[in-house]
């Protein structure tokens, strides 16, 4: 197996800013009782510390490298593990108090590349910035990264903020409302036996016998960005919860279907801002000279409590709550820094997008609960892997209307997509926006692929392999969590289920008999045989009544590839070349991290009519690569069109 080449992420740069956390509830209040709360206080303790106190929680921070190294809430002197890694991350080389009374305390840490050090400085100026406001559970943190004209080239490939929890305390975690648990500990990990992938261990000796014989892999807790709005840990003895709230995407890579980390044994809680996961190229590189700059952030970090009940359901409603809170005061109003626009200084695109396809419907289409998003001016489907600059997503109604607000000004193309219709759509224009503008762009119009009428389909296009069939795990390798319902696709090891059900045949897919839901494995892998991974061939079988001359089109759109080669044969599966060849695609890696997609990406197919006959025909879908069980695709919808009617 190539672990070495799936795992270069980790031997790149790594910046982590801050790491331990922990905190108290009280929900922040913003109404008469305001005044009536204790004005903040920031204590400074010698040269070394400074504390935020605001008399529900108490925040020390490091002078000047600008690290958490104390969370107090509620009685507890250290939310946050003692911190073995003080060493790793931001760390800021002065720092400034930017605003100290009674309402709001700004502290800023900053660090300037400093060429005399070498490769030890990276071409980078950071400004780590920590808010905390009055009467509010919790405290705020972002940062400000810039290049100067000049700078030299360099590339980093994760930014995240990651607090690491004591773990005497917190052992319940919860990520939504279906996926929370109680969780092992580090100790049960270090215990238990490394499967493939260093993350992913079976739990043979957990201090929870309970516990014992489940698979434990922080990749089953990942997250697309458009979910990924409050995740956290409870301590079920103290009645805590500490959470990690993003109220935006705006700062995150990739749009709304990037995943990426949440939180995990450690006990740690991230909030990610950057990475390669699931993507596979989204590193931020930066040539000679290259000047940049971009905020990201600010997340809150909240803490609440429940000491009566002792009951993580009413924690997590609590943090629910309190991130819908946040959220509707976004775009915040308290960041000192210039580059983070107020609302005022932000605008807005509306619009209204609509579908045409003759073969679907003889009039338009509304572009139902469309994804509609400004980013980075770039092809069709660039935003995917955009790292440098800002997105703006919204969902559009069933009309296809869209507004989306709070749009940092810049200079953007309009991106979307519509569930249910495949490819990509780019509006024509640029999108200018300047401090309150107000843009309309009218009545858009998406011409989805498509040339003849559907002969047959199989999925539904949507950017997920979902819909596919997702075996049950291993018993021997499972998380309890994700038995019965929508998740199971993140269970351990499904690649190798593939190799149960088919252990010498390959599927084949009839038109017309067979059902995608329950005979289309969700993910297009590599067979065990002879402790090998051998590739593998796929059949689709159909008929045809007859055959117009002309050229039919299959429509490929892929939901995830990692390393795999996709080629496509028309009724001869021994043909020496194939029809059609992808070569080798993709490196999200959404196999062996348990993702139902990865990137998207499309391909149409022309087939001349002379390669088809009257009566049953075959195409035939070869992932070519194997030596690896993490080799492979999945698909979102397959297609075959026949050749354009006229009209
Ligand atoms: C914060 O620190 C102050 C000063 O040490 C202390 O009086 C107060 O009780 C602390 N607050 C919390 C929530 O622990
Ligand atoms: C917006 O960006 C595009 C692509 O980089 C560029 O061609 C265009 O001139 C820009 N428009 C403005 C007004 O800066
Ligand atoms: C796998 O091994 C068995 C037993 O050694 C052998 O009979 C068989 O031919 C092998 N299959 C392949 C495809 O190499």
């Amino acid at each position: 197996m190539e672990k070495g080449g799936w795992e270069k992420q980790y031997w790149g740069l790594l910046m982590v800013f801050i790491v331990h956390l922990f905190l108290i509830t009280e929900a922040s209040l913003r109404g008469p009782e305001y005044k009536s709360l204790p004005p903040l206080r920031l204590h400074r303790l010698g040269h070394e510390y400074v504390v935020m106190d605001n008399g529900i929680v108490n925040v020390t921070l490091s002078t000047p490298k600008g690290m958490v190294t104390r969370i107090q809430y509620k009685g507890i002197d250290n939310i946050l593990e003692y911190n073995k890694e003080t060493n790793r991350g931001l760390q800021g080389t002065s720092y400034k108090v930017i605003k100290e009374d009674e309402n709001q305390i700004e502290i800023s840490f900053p660090s300037k590349w400093n060429p005399s050090l070498g490769d030890s400085s990276r071409p980078l100026n950071v400004d780590k910035r920590f808010v905390m406001l009055r009467g509010s559970s919790g405290f705020y943190t972002y940062a400000i990264f810039e290049r100067l004209n000049g700078f030299p080239a360099m590339s980093i490939d994760q930014g995240r903020v990651a607090f690491k929890l004591q773990h005497k305390l917190f052992n319940y975690m919860a990520i939504s409302n279906t996926r929370q648990r109680v969780m092992p500990t580090p100790n049960d990990r270090s215990n238990g036996q490394t499967l493939d992938y260093h993350e992913a261990v079976l739990l043979t000796n957990p201090s929870n016998p309970h516990l014992k014989g489940e698979v434990d892999d922080k990749y089953q807790y990942s997250e697309d960005n458009k979910d990924n709005r409050v995740h956290g840990w409870i301590s079920l003895d103290k009645g805590v919860g500490f959470w990690v709230i993003t109220p935006s995407d705006e700062f995150k890579v990739g749009g709304p279907l990037k995943q990426e980390l949440t939180s995990h044994v450690g006990p740690t809680s991230l909030s990610v801002f950057f990475s390669n996961h699931y993507a596979g190229i989204l590193s931020l590189k930066f040539q000679d000279g290259e000047p940049w700059k971009k905020v990201f952030g600010p997340v809150f970090v909240y803490l609440n409590s429940d000491s009566a009940q002792k009951d993580p359901s009413s924690l997590w409603k609590d943090a629910k709550r309190q991130m819908m809170k946040e959220k509707e005061s976004w775009p915040y109003d308290f960041p000192h820094s210039e580059d983070f626009p107020k609302a005022n200084q932000r605008g807005m695109v509306r619009g209204r997008l609509q579908v045409r396809d003759r073969y679907i419907n003889r009039y338009l289409i509304n572009a139902n609960s469309a994804y509609i998003g400004l980013a980075k001016p770039g092809e069709v489907r660039s935003w995917q892997t955009e790292s440098k600059g800002y997105q703006f997503w919204t969902r559009a109604n069933p009309e296809g209307h869209f507004t989306i607000t709070g749009i940092r000004p810049g200079n953007y193309s309009l991106y979307a997509w519509v569930p249910g219709i495949i490819g990509d759509y780019k509006y024509d224009n640029f999108i200018i926006i300047a401090p309150g503008s107000e843009i309309r762009v009218g009545e858009l119009v998406y011409l989805p692929p498509r040339i003849g009428p559907t002969l047959w389909e199989i999925g539904i296009p949507d950017r997920t392999a979902a819909e596919f069939y997702v075996p049950d795990p291993n018993p021997e390798l499972a998380n309890n969590l994700y038995t019965d319902h929508a998740d199971k696709f993140r269970q351990y090891g499904l690649w190798d289920r593939y190799s149960d059900i088919y252990p010498k045949h390959d599927l084949i897919f009839t038109v017309g008999t067979s059902m995608y839901q329950k005979d289309w494995f969700f993910a297009h892998v590599t067979r065990k045989q002879n402790n090998t991974y051998v590739p593998t061939t796929w059949r689709v079988s159909f008929r045809l009544e007859h055959v117009r001359s002309g050229t039919y089109t299959l429509q490929l759109a892929l939901a995830s590839s990692s390393y795999s080669e996709l080629q496509v044969r028309v009724n001869n599966p021994w043909a020496a070349r194939p029809h059609f060849t992808t070569l080798r695609i993709g490196r999200d890696n959404a196999i062996a991290r348990h993702g139902i997609h990865g990137l998207y990406s499309l391909y149409s197919v022309d087939i001349s009519s002379f390669q088809l006959v009257k009566g049953s025909n075959s195409i035939y879908l070869t992932q070519a690569r194997g030596g690896s069980p993490f080799k492979g695709h999945m698909y979102d919808y397959l297609r075959l069109e026949g050749p354009p009617e006229i009209k």
